[in-house]
Protein backbone atom coordinates (compact mmCIF):
# COMPACT_ATOMS: atom_id res chain seq x y z
CA UNK A 1 0.00 0.00 0.00
CA UNK A 2 1.41 3.60 -0.92
CA UNK A 3 0.19 6.68 0.71
CA UNK A 4 -1.55 9.35 -1.38
CA UNK A 5 -1.71 13.20 -0.69
CA UNK A 6 -3.83 15.81 -3.44
CA UNK A 7 -2.91 19.28 -3.04
CA UNK A 8 -6.64 20.89 -4.42
CA UNK A 9 -9.22 18.52 -3.66
CA UNK A 10 -11.98 20.67 -4.13
CA UNK A 11 -11.44 21.20 -7.79
CA UNK A 12 -12.95 18.60 -10.72
CA UNK A 13 -9.79 16.89 -11.11
CA UNK A 14 -9.34 16.27 -7.84
CA UNK A 15 -12.27 14.82 -6.91
CA UNK A 16 -12.20 12.91 -10.22
CA UNK A 17 -8.29 11.76 -8.69
CA UNK A 18 -9.73 10.98 -5.51
CA UNK A 19 -13.62 8.70 -6.90
CA UNK A 20 -10.71 6.80 -8.77
CA UNK A 21 -8.42 6.20 -5.71
CA UNK A 22 -10.99 5.04 -3.39
CA UNK A 23 -11.27 2.57 -5.61
CA UNK A 24 -7.45 1.90 -6.15
CA UNK A 25 -6.19 -1.52 -4.27
CA UNK A 26 -2.83 -0.55 -3.55
CA UNK A 27 -3.23 3.07 -2.34
CA UNK A 28 -4.78 5.35 0.76
CA UNK A 29 -5.44 9.02 0.77
CA UNK A 30 -4.20 10.27 3.37
CA UNK A 31 -4.32 14.00 2.89
CA UNK A 32 -6.77 16.19 0.54
CA UNK A 33 -5.80 20.17 0.80
CA UNK A 34 -8.10 22.68 0.08
CA UNK A 35 -7.27 26.28 1.23
CA UNK A 36 -10.52 27.13 1.43
CA UNK A 37 -12.63 24.09 2.64
CA UNK A 38 -9.91 22.74 5.68
CA UNK A 39 -11.90 20.71 8.19
CA UNK A 40 -15.25 19.88 6.22
CA UNK A 41 -15.52 16.48 5.50
CA UNK A 42 -15.33 15.43 1.48
CA UNK A 43 -18.90 14.22 1.37
CA UNK A 44 -20.28 16.99 2.38
CA UNK A 45 -19.10 19.06 -0.45
CA UNK A 46 -19.47 15.67 -2.75
CA UNK A 47 -22.38 13.74 -2.11
CA UNK A 48 -21.57 11.11 -4.34
CA UNK A 49 -18.69 9.99 -2.10
CA UNK A 50 -20.82 9.86 0.97
CA UNK A 51 -20.44 5.88 2.34
CA UNK A 52 -17.32 5.67 0.48
CA UNK A 53 -14.69 7.89 2.50
CA UNK A 54 -14.20 9.48 6.02
CA UNK A 55 -11.90 12.14 4.40
CA UNK A 56 -11.56 15.82 5.31
CA UNK A 57 -10.24 19.06 3.75
CA UNK A 58 -6.85 20.01 5.45
CA UNK A 59 -4.93 22.94 4.72
CA UNK A 60 -1.77 22.53 2.46
CA UNK A 61 0.63 21.74 4.90
CA UNK A 62 4.18 20.35 4.00
CA UNK A 63 4.83 18.84 6.45
CA UNK A 64 2.15 16.36 6.02
CA UNK A 65 2.77 15.83 2.52
CA UNK A 66 6.28 14.71 2.79
CA UNK A 67 4.90 11.51 4.84
CA UNK A 68 2.92 10.56 1.11
CA UNK A 69 4.69 8.29 -0.88
CA UNK A 70 3.17 10.30 -3.96
CA UNK A 71 1.85 14.10 -4.24
CA UNK A 72 -0.42 14.71 -7.07
CA UNK A 73 -0.90 18.99 -7.69
CA UNK A 74 -4.59 19.43 -8.74
CA UNK A 75 -3.98 23.02 -8.65
CA UNK A 76 -3.61 25.78 -11.10
CA UNK A 77 -0.47 26.46 -12.98
CA UNK A 78 2.49 27.50 -10.30
CA UNK A 79 1.37 25.69 -7.64
CA UNK A 80 3.38 22.61 -7.68
CA UNK A 81 6.77 24.02 -8.59
CA UNK A 82 6.40 25.54 -5.34
CA UNK A 83 6.36 22.71 -3.41
CA UNK A 84 8.29 20.67 -5.63
CA UNK A 85 11.77 20.37 -4.36
CA UNK A 86 10.93 19.96 -0.95
CA UNK A 87 8.73 16.91 -1.29
CA UNK A 88 11.72 15.59 -4.17
CA UNK A 89 14.39 16.25 -1.60
CA UNK A 90 12.01 14.14 1.44
CA UNK A 91 11.52 11.49 -1.64
CA UNK A 92 8.41 12.02 -2.10
CA UNK A 93 7.13 11.64 -5.88
CA UNK A 94 5.47 14.10 -7.58
CA UNK A 95 2.50 14.22 -10.36
CA UNK A 96 1.38 17.37 -11.10
CA UNK A 97 -1.68 18.09 -13.66
CA UNK A 98 -1.00 21.49 -14.37
CA UNK A 99 1.55 23.14 -16.39
CA UNK A 100 4.79 23.09 -14.21
CA UNK A 101 6.01 20.36 -15.53
CA UNK A 102 5.33 20.00 -18.82
CA UNK A 103 7.39 22.56 -21.22
CA UNK A 104 11.18 22.31 -21.13
CA UNK A 105 11.59 24.62 -22.78
CA UNK A 106 12.20 27.80 -20.11
CA UNK A 107 11.26 30.75 -22.67
CA UNK A 108 7.72 29.12 -24.06
CA UNK A 109 6.66 28.50 -20.19
CA UNK A 110 7.30 32.11 -19.12
CA UNK A 111 5.69 33.55 -22.24
CA UNK A 112 2.89 31.51 -21.52
CA UNK A 113 1.95 31.11 -18.19
CA UNK A 114 3.44 34.38 -17.50
CA UNK A 115 5.82 33.13 -14.41
CA UNK A 116 9.30 32.34 -13.85
CA UNK A 117 9.97 28.60 -13.14
CA UNK A 118 10.83 28.13 -9.62
CA UNK A 119 12.79 25.30 -9.83
CA UNK A 120 14.48 24.68 -13.43
CA UNK A 121 16.41 22.09 -11.87
CA UNK A 122 13.49 19.94 -11.09
CA UNK A 123 11.87 20.28 -14.40
CA UNK A 124 14.80 19.26 -15.84
CA UNK A 125 15.03 16.05 -14.61
CA UNK A 126 11.05 15.78 -14.82
CA UNK A 127 8.94 13.67 -17.09
CA UNK A 128 6.50 14.60 -19.62
CA UNK A 129 3.70 11.68 -18.30
CA UNK A 130 2.01 10.08 -21.10
CA UNK A 131 1.84 6.86 -20.40
CA UNK A 132 1.88 5.07 -24.16
CA UNK A 133 4.75 7.31 -25.45
CA UNK A 134 6.90 7.96 -22.72
CA UNK A 135 6.26 4.35 -20.40
CA UNK A 136 10.55 3.82 -19.30
CA UNK A 137 11.15 6.85 -18.25
CA UNK A 138 7.54 7.37 -16.33
CA UNK A 139 8.88 4.32 -14.78
CA UNK A 140 12.01 5.80 -13.02
CA UNK A 141 10.31 9.53 -12.62
CA UNK A 142 10.51 11.39 -9.67
CA UNK A 143 8.41 14.25 -10.74
CA UNK A 144 6.12 13.90 -13.38
CA UNK A 145 4.53 16.54 -15.33
CA UNK A 146 0.64 15.31 -16.72
CA UNK A 147 0.07 16.32 -20.16
CA UNK A 148 -2.37 19.12 -21.16
CA UNK A 149 -6.18 17.30 -21.85
CA UNK A 150 -6.01 18.64 -25.62
CA UNK A 151 -2.03 17.58 -26.05
CA UNK A 152 -3.08 13.98 -24.98
CA UNK A 153 -5.78 14.04 -28.18
CA UNK A 154 -3.31 15.49 -30.42
CA UNK A 155 -0.13 13.09 -29.99
CA UNK A 156 -2.05 10.12 -29.59
CA UNK A 157 -3.80 10.77 -32.50
CA UNK A 158 -0.75 11.15 -34.63
CA UNK A 159 1.41 9.24 -32.99
CA UNK A 160 1.93 6.33 -35.62
CA UNK A 161 2.21 8.70 -38.40
CA UNK A 162 4.98 10.51 -36.76
CA UNK A 163 7.10 7.40 -35.74
CA UNK A 164 6.88 5.89 -38.72
CA UNK A 165 9.99 4.90 -40.61
CA UNK A 166 9.12 6.74 -43.95
CA UNK A 167 7.59 10.55 -44.09
CA UNK A 168 3.50 9.85 -43.96
CA UNK A 169 1.85 13.26 -43.67
CA UNK A 170 3.24 16.68 -44.38
CA UNK A 171 4.01 18.39 -40.85
CA UNK A 172 3.34 22.43 -41.78
CA UNK A 173 -0.59 20.57 -43.07
CA UNK A 174 -1.73 20.12 -39.21
CA UNK A 175 -4.44 21.50 -38.66
CA UNK A 176 -6.56 20.91 -34.99
CA UNK A 177 -10.44 21.40 -34.41
CA UNK A 178 -10.77 20.68 -31.13
CA UNK A 179 -13.67 20.67 -28.71
CA UNK A 180 -13.80 20.34 -24.99
CA UNK A 181 -16.95 19.93 -22.22
CA UNK A 182 -17.50 23.02 -19.38
CA UNK A 183 -15.47 21.33 -16.71
CA UNK A 184 -12.22 21.37 -18.70
CA UNK A 185 -12.63 24.85 -17.31
CA UNK A 186 -12.47 24.02 -14.12
CA UNK A 187 -15.01 24.07 -11.21
CA UNK A 188 -13.93 28.42 -10.20
CA UNK A 189 -16.80 30.28 -10.75
CA UNK A 190 -16.26 33.03 -13.55
CA UNK A 191 -19.21 34.74 -15.77
CA UNK A 192 -18.12 33.01 -18.76
CA UNK A 193 -18.85 29.28 -17.29
CA UNK A 194 -21.97 30.01 -16.11
CA UNK A 195 -25.17 27.87 -17.27
CA UNK A 196 -26.66 30.76 -19.31
CA UNK A 197 -23.33 31.74 -21.19
CA UNK A 198 -23.09 27.87 -22.27
CA UNK A 199 -25.86 25.97 -22.67
CA UNK A 200 -27.31 26.25 -25.90
CA UNK A 201 -23.97 28.42 -27.42
CA UNK A 202 -21.21 27.05 -28.91
CA UNK A 203 -17.94 29.14 -29.43
CA UNK A 204 -13.90 29.04 -30.66
CA UNK A 205 -11.54 30.41 -27.99
CA UNK A 206 -7.93 31.33 -27.84
CA UNK A 207 -7.88 31.60 -31.71
CA UNK A 208 -5.11 33.90 -31.43
CA UNK A 209 -3.41 31.56 -28.77
CA UNK A 210 -3.47 28.82 -26.53
CA UNK A 211 -1.23 27.80 -24.04
CA UNK A 212 -1.71 24.42 -25.20
CA UNK A 213 0.58 25.46 -28.71
CA UNK A 214 3.41 25.55 -27.21
CA UNK A 215 2.77 21.92 -25.40
CA UNK A 216 1.40 20.16 -28.84
CA UNK A 217 4.61 21.59 -30.25
CA UNK A 218 7.14 20.88 -28.07
CA UNK A 219 5.65 16.95 -27.79
CA UNK A 220 5.78 15.99 -31.43
CA UNK A 221 9.23 17.04 -31.77
CA UNK A 222 9.87 14.83 -29.30
CA UNK A 223 7.48 11.89 -30.51
CA UNK A 224 9.39 12.75 -34.22
CA UNK A 225 12.55 13.65 -33.87
CA UNK A 226 12.54 16.74 -36.22
CA UNK A 227 12.44 20.35 -34.63
CA UNK A 228 11.15 23.49 -36.41
CA UNK A 229 8.73 21.44 -38.69
CA UNK A 230 5.68 22.05 -36.59
CA UNK A 231 5.79 25.26 -36.14
CA UNK A 232 3.00 26.26 -38.74
CA UNK A 233 0.52 23.71 -37.30
CA UNK A 234 -2.89 25.58 -36.28
CA UNK A 235 -4.52 25.06 -33.35
CA UNK A 236 -8.12 25.93 -32.50
CA UNK A 237 -10.41 24.85 -29.02
CA UNK A 238 -13.95 25.23 -28.87
CA UNK A 239 -16.57 25.04 -25.77
CA UNK A 240 -19.31 22.39 -26.29
CA UNK A 241 -21.94 22.28 -24.13
CA UNK A 242 -21.86 18.92 -22.43
CA UNK A 243 -19.98 18.43 -19.04
CA UNK A 244 -17.15 15.94 -19.94
CA UNK A 245 -15.66 15.20 -22.90
CA UNK A 246 -13.23 16.33 -26.02
CA UNK A 247 -13.19 15.46 -29.45
CA UNK A 248 -10.39 16.64 -31.56
CA UNK A 249 -10.18 16.29 -35.45
CA UNK A 250 -7.10 16.67 -36.73
CA UNK A 251 -6.37 17.38 -40.71
CA UNK A 252 -3.20 16.26 -42.16
CA UNK A 253 -1.89 16.00 -45.97
CA UNK A 254 -0.19 12.97 -46.79
CA UNK A 255 3.34 12.56 -48.59
CA UNK A 256 2.81 10.09 -51.33
CA UNK A 257 4.56 7.83 -49.40
CA UNK A 258 1.58 8.37 -47.08
CA UNK A 259 -1.26 8.06 -49.88
CA UNK A 260 -0.36 4.53 -50.66
CA UNK A 261 -0.16 2.97 -47.20
CA UNK A 262 -2.36 1.30 -45.37
CA UNK A 263 -2.65 3.71 -42.28
CA UNK A 264 -5.73 1.78 -40.62
CA UNK A 265 -3.42 -1.38 -40.23
CA UNK A 266 -0.53 1.08 -39.07
CA UNK A 267 -2.69 2.50 -35.85
CA UNK A 268 -4.32 -0.56 -35.31
CA UNK A 269 -0.43 -2.28 -35.18
CA UNK A 270 0.74 0.74 -33.31
CA UNK A 271 -1.71 0.41 -30.50
CA UNK A 272 -2.53 -3.20 -30.26
CA UNK A 273 -0.66 -3.78 -27.03
CA UNK A 274 -2.09 -0.56 -25.48
CA UNK A 275 -5.14 -1.32 -22.91
CA UNK A 276 -6.10 2.86 -22.74
CA UNK A 277 -6.23 3.72 -26.57
CA UNK A 278 -9.21 1.60 -29.23
CA UNK A 279 -8.24 2.20 -32.83
CA UNK A 280 -12.09 1.83 -33.92
CA UNK A 281 -12.71 0.09 -37.97
CA UNK A 282 -12.27 2.83 -40.41
CA UNK A 283 -15.23 5.52 -41.07
CA UNK A 284 -16.45 5.00 -37.02
CA UNK A 285 -17.42 7.75 -35.74
CA UNK A 286 -15.86 7.97 -32.05
CA UNK A 287 -18.50 9.91 -29.85
CA UNK A 288 -17.76 11.32 -26.27
CA UNK A 289 -20.49 9.65 -24.60
CA UNK A 290 -18.53 6.20 -25.27
CA UNK A 291 -15.62 7.35 -23.04
CA UNK A 292 -17.60 9.23 -20.47
CA UNK A 293 -15.97 8.29 -16.95
CA UNK A 294 -13.75 6.03 -18.46
CA UNK A 295 -9.82 6.37 -19.22
CA UNK A 296 -9.91 5.62 -22.89
CA UNK A 297 -9.59 7.49 -26.01
CA UNK A 298 -10.83 6.01 -29.16
CA UNK A 299 -9.40 6.67 -32.23
CA UNK A 300 -10.42 6.65 -35.44
CA UNK A 301 -9.69 7.59 -39.63
CA UNK A 302 -10.86 9.02 -42.66
CA UNK A 303 -9.35 9.42 -45.98
CA UNK A 304 -11.66 11.28 -47.67
CA UNK A 305 -9.08 12.62 -50.54
CA UNK A 306 -6.22 10.34 -51.88
CA UNK A 307 -4.11 12.63 -50.09
CA UNK A 308 -5.87 13.59 -46.53
CA UNK A 309 -6.53 11.81 -43.79
CA UNK A 310 -8.69 13.17 -41.21
CA UNK A 311 -7.96 11.77 -37.40
CA UNK A 312 -10.75 11.68 -34.61
CA UNK A 313 -9.72 11.59 -31.27
CA UNK A 314 -11.91 11.59 -28.26
CA UNK A 315 -11.53 11.11 -24.43
CA UNK A 316 -12.88 12.13 -21.23
CA UNK A 317 -10.95 15.21 -20.15
CA UNK A 318 -11.10 14.61 -16.43
CA UNK A 319 -10.03 10.97 -17.03
CA UNK A 320 -7.55 10.30 -19.76
CA UNK A 321 -7.03 14.20 -20.35
CA UNK A 322 -6.31 14.45 -16.46
CA UNK A 323 -7.37 12.57 -13.21
CA UNK A 324 -6.88 8.76 -14.90
CA UNK A 325 -3.98 9.53 -16.83
CA UNK A 326 -2.16 10.99 -13.89
CA UNK A 327 -3.24 7.27 -11.93
CA UNK A 328 -1.54 5.86 -14.69
CA UNK A 329 1.26 7.27 -14.40
CA UNK A 330 1.12 6.83 -10.70
CA UNK A 331 0.87 3.01 -11.14
CA UNK A 332 4.16 3.13 -13.75
CA UNK A 333 5.76 4.84 -11.12
CA UNK A 334 5.28 2.21 -8.42
CA UNK A 335 5.68 -0.53 -10.26
CA UNK A 336 1.70 -1.58 -10.16
CA UNK A 337 -0.22 -3.11 -12.99
CA UNK A 338 -0.33 -0.06 -15.50
CA UNK A 339 -4.13 -0.59 -15.39
CA UNK A 340 -5.04 -0.79 -11.81
CA UNK A 341 -7.61 1.18 -10.68
CA UNK A 342 -8.53 2.07 -14.06
CA UNK A 343 -10.71 -0.34 -15.70
CA UNK A 344 -14.58 1.39 -15.47
CA UNK A 345 -16.39 1.45 -18.85
CA UNK A 346 -17.58 4.62 -20.26
CA UNK A 347 -20.96 5.54 -19.25
CA UNK A 348 -23.40 5.19 -22.17
CA UNK A 349 -26.29 6.31 -22.66
N1 LIG B 1 -10.45 20.32 -15.86
C1 LIG B 1 -9.81 19.59 -16.77
O1 LIG B 1 -10.44 18.96 -17.65
C2 LIG B 1 -8.32 19.53 -16.79
C3 LIG B 1 -7.69 18.65 -17.69
C4 LIG B 1 -6.29 18.58 -17.70
C5 LIG B 1 -5.55 19.36 -16.83
N2 LIG B 1 -6.18 20.21 -15.97
C6 LIG B 1 -5.35 21.02 -15.09
O2 LIG B 1 -5.49 20.48 -13.77
C7 LIG B 1 -5.38 21.54 -12.81
C8 LIG B 1 -6.63 21.52 -11.94
O3 LIG B 1 -7.75 21.72 -12.78
P1 LIG B 1 -9.24 21.69 -12.24
O4 LIG B 1 -10.10 21.72 -13.44
O5 LIG B 1 -9.39 20.60 -11.25
O6 LIG B 1 -9.30 23.11 -11.49
P2 LIG B 1 -10.35 23.61 -10.40
O7 LIG B 1 -11.61 22.83 -10.52
O8 LIG B 1 -10.42 25.09 -10.54
O9 LIG B 1 -9.65 23.25 -9.02
C9 LIG B 1 -8.45 23.85 -8.61
C10 LIG B 1 -8.09 23.33 -7.20
O10 LIG B 1 -6.88 23.93 -6.80
C11 LIG B 1 -7.03 24.52 -5.49
N3 LIG B 1 -6.20 25.73 -5.52
C12 LIG B 1 -6.38 26.85 -6.28
N4 LIG B 1 -5.37 27.72 -6.08
C13 LIG B 1 -4.53 27.13 -5.20
C14 LIG B 1 -3.31 27.54 -4.59
N5 LIG B 1 -2.73 28.72 -4.89
N6 LIG B 1 -2.71 26.71 -3.71
C15 LIG B 1 -3.28 25.50 -3.40
N7 LIG B 1 -4.44 25.07 -3.93
C16 LIG B 1 -5.05 25.87 -4.83
C17 LIG B 1 -8.52 24.78 -5.36
O11 LIG B 1 -8.89 24.57 -4.01
P3 LIG B 1 -9.23 25.64 -2.91
O12 LIG B 1 -9.63 26.91 -3.64
O13 LIG B 1 -10.32 25.00 -2.15
O14 LIG B 1 -7.94 25.75 -2.18
C18 LIG B 1 -9.12 23.65 -6.16
O15 LIG B 1 -9.29 22.48 -5.36
C19 LIG B 1 -5.24 22.83 -13.60
O16 LIG B 1 -3.89 23.19 -13.70
C20 LIG B 1 -5.78 22.46 -14.98
O17 LIG B 1 -5.22 23.24 -16.03
C21 LIG B 1 -7.55 20.30 -15.92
Amino acid sequence: MISVGIVGGTGYTGVELLRLLLRHPQVTVRVLTSRTEAGKRVSEMFPSLRGHTDLEFSDLNEDLLKQCDVVFFATPHGVAMKHAKVLVESGVKVIDLAADFRLQNLEQFEKWYGLQHECPDVLKSSVYGLPELNREKIKTAQVVGNPGCYPTTVQLGLAPLLQADVALIKPSSIIVDAKSGVSGAGRKASLGMIYTENADNFKAYGVAGHRHHPEIVEALENISGQTGVFDQLLFVPHLVPMIRGMLSTIYVDLTDEGANSDLQSLYEVYYAHERFVDVMPANSSPETRSVRGSNELRIALYKPQPNKLIILSVQDNLVKGAAGQAVQNMNLMFNFDEATGLDGIGLLP
